[in-house]
C-alpha cells in the first residue's frame, strides 16, 4: 500500500514532508439604511440557533447596543447574554480578552458559537483577538460604532492589542463571518471622534476615489448631525470609502505579499503623532496631518500640482481636520521614516497623491532630505499660526 512504499523511501536518519494549505477567506459587509432594531433583527437572522455572546463596551452599551440586543432576543426568543468590557486604548490588552473567555466559559460557548462586537475600533479589535484564539478560532461579527469602525477597523481582517505601551503591537488576522454597517449609531459619537472618521476617508479618496473627493468637498459633514440630515450622501460617502478600502486589501488581506499598499497613505507619520501626545492626538486627528505633510512632500518634490495640493489642504480645514501638530517635529519625522523602512520590508514605500484619486508610491532611493521635511513642515505650521 501507499504508505508502506512512504515508509520505504523514508531515510533512516532524517524525513521531511511539506504541508500546504490554501484557506479560502470570505466574509460579508452589509449596509443597512434601517432602524437599530433592523439591525437587530439581522443580527438574529445571522446567529440563529447558535450560541452567542454580545461584546460591547459601556458607553455604547446605553445608546447602542441594548435596543439591538432587544430586538434580537425578542426575534430569537431567548436572551442573548451580554458581556461590557471597559473601552479606551489603555483596556485594548490581554485583561480584557480575558475577560471576555471567562464570560465565554459562563456562556458555555461551544467551537459553533458567535462573537459579537457593538462598539468602536477598541471594541472590535479585541472581539476580534479574543475570536482568533478562545477554542482556537469561534465565529464573529462586527457592528461598528463608530465612523472609523464603519470605514476602516471594523471592515478588515486585523483585531489588536496594545503591549508594554506599544500601540497594536501584538495582533491576529481573523476575518470576521459579518460586518453589519449603518450610520444612525452615529447619532452619539461625539463630534471629535466623528471627524477622526473623516479622515480616514479622506485618506481613501484621496488615493482612490476622485468622485468620493468632491463629495467630500461639497458635502456639509461637519458633525454628526449634518451627516445624519445629508443620509443618503453620507451613506454612499460610507459606502464608497469602504468599497476602496476593500479593492485595496483584497489582494493581500494577510499583508504577506510585498509591494506597495496604497492604504498606508496618511500612516506614515502619524504614529509617532499618536504616541508622542500619548494618545491624546487621535488616530485619525495623526492621519489628517500625515495627509497633510505627505501631500506638502509630493507637492515640493513636484509629483503633485500646487493646485491639487491646496484642493487637498482644503478639504481637510473643510472637515475641521488638523493640517499641523506640535507633535511632528522633524527628528519624529526621520523616525517615522526609519520605521516605516522596517515595517515595510525594507523599502520605503511612501504613498504620496500624485492626482485626487491616484497614490503614488515613494520608493528606495527617493531622497527625503531633512531640509525637504523641515520646508514642508514651516509650511504647515504656518496653518496651525493661521488657524
Ligand atoms: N483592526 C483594524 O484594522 C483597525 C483599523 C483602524 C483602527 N483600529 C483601531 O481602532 C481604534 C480606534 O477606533 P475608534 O476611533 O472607533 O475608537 P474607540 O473604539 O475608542 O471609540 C471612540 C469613543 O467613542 C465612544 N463611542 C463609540 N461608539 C459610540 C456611539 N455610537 N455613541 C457614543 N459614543 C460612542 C467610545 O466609547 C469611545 O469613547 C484604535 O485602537 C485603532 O488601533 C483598528
Ligand atoms: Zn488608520
Amino acid at each position: 500500500v501507499a504508505g508502506d512504499q512512504n515508509q520505504s523511501v523514508m531515510s533512516p536518519r532524517t524525513a521531511a514532508r511539506r504541508v500546504e494549505c490554501a484557506r479560502a477567506v470570505g466574509y460579508d459587509i452589509r449596509l443597512t439604511t434601517g432602524s437599530v432594531s433592523l439591525i437587530g433583527q439581522q443580527l438574529a437572522d445571522a446567529v440563529g440557533e447558535r450560541r452567542a455572546l454580545i461584546v460591547t463596551t459601556p458607553t455604547v452599551n446605553a445608546v447602542v447596543t441594548q435596543p439591538i440586543v432587544s430586538a434580537a432576543s425578542q426575534q430569537l426568543r431567548r436572551q442573548l447574554p451580554v458581556l461590557i468590557v471597559a473601552g479606551g486604548e489603555e483596556r485594548k490588552t490581554h485583561d480584557s480578552v480575558e475577560a471576555i473567555a471567562d464570560a465565554a466559559l459562563l456562556s458555555d460557548l461551544d467551537r459553533t458559537a458567535v462573537l459579537v462586537g457593538i462598539g468602536g475600533g477598541v471594541c472590535l479589535d479585541l472581539v476580534t483577538m479574543a475570536a482568533s484564539s478562545i477554542r482556537r478560532g469561534l465565529s464573529h461579527i462586527r457592528v461598528p460604532t463608530t465612523l472609523v469602525g464603519l470605514v476602516d477597523a471594523g471592515v478588515g481582517i486585523k483585531g489588536a492589542l496594545n503591549f508594554r505601551g506599544r500601540k497594536s503591537y501584538i495582533g491576529c488576522y481573523c476575518p470576521p463571518e459579518l460586518v453589519l454597517l449603518n450610520q444612525a449609531f452615529l447619532a452619539t459619537l461625539p463630534d471629535r471622534h466623528f471627524r477622526a472618521g473623516l479622515a480616514e476617508i479622506v485618506k481613501m479618496a484621496i488615493i482612490a476615489d476622485a468622485e468620493l473627493f468632491a463629495l467630500l468637498e461639497r458635502e456639509p459633514l461637519f458633525t454628526t448631525e449634518h451627516f445624519a440630515l445629508r443620509r443618503g450622501q453620507s451613506d454612499t460617502i460610507v459606502w464608497r470609502s469602504v468599497a476602496c478600502l476593500l479593492d485595496e486589501l483584497e489582494s493581500n488581506l494577510f499583508e504577506d505579499l510585498p509591494g506597495e499598499r496604497l492604504a498606508d497613505f496618511g500612516h506614515t507619520f502619524s504614529p509617532v503623532i499618536e504616541s508622542a501626545s500619548a494618545f491624546s492626538v487621535l488616530h485619525g486627528e495623526a492621519v489628517a496631518v500625515d495627509i497633510a505633510l505627505s501631500t506638502e512632500l509630493a507637492a515640493i518634490l513636484g509629483i503633485l500640482s500646487c493646485d491639487t495640493r491646496d484642493r487637498i489642504r482644503a478639504v481637510l480645514r473643510h472637515l475641521s481636520l488638523p493640517l499641523s501638530s506640535p507633535f511632528l517635529t522633524l527628528p519624529r519625522c526621520l523616525e517615522s521614516l526609519d520605521a516605516a523602512r522596517r515595517h515595510r520590508r525594507c523599502k520605503l514605500n511612501l504613498i504620496v497623491p500624485a492626482a485626487i484619486g491616484t497614490g503614488f508610491c515613494l520608493v528606495e532611493g527617493t531622497e527625503i532630505s531633512d531640509a525637504l521635511l523641515r520646508g514642508a513642515l514651516a509650511v504647515l505650521a504656518q496653518d496651525l499660526v493661521v488657524r
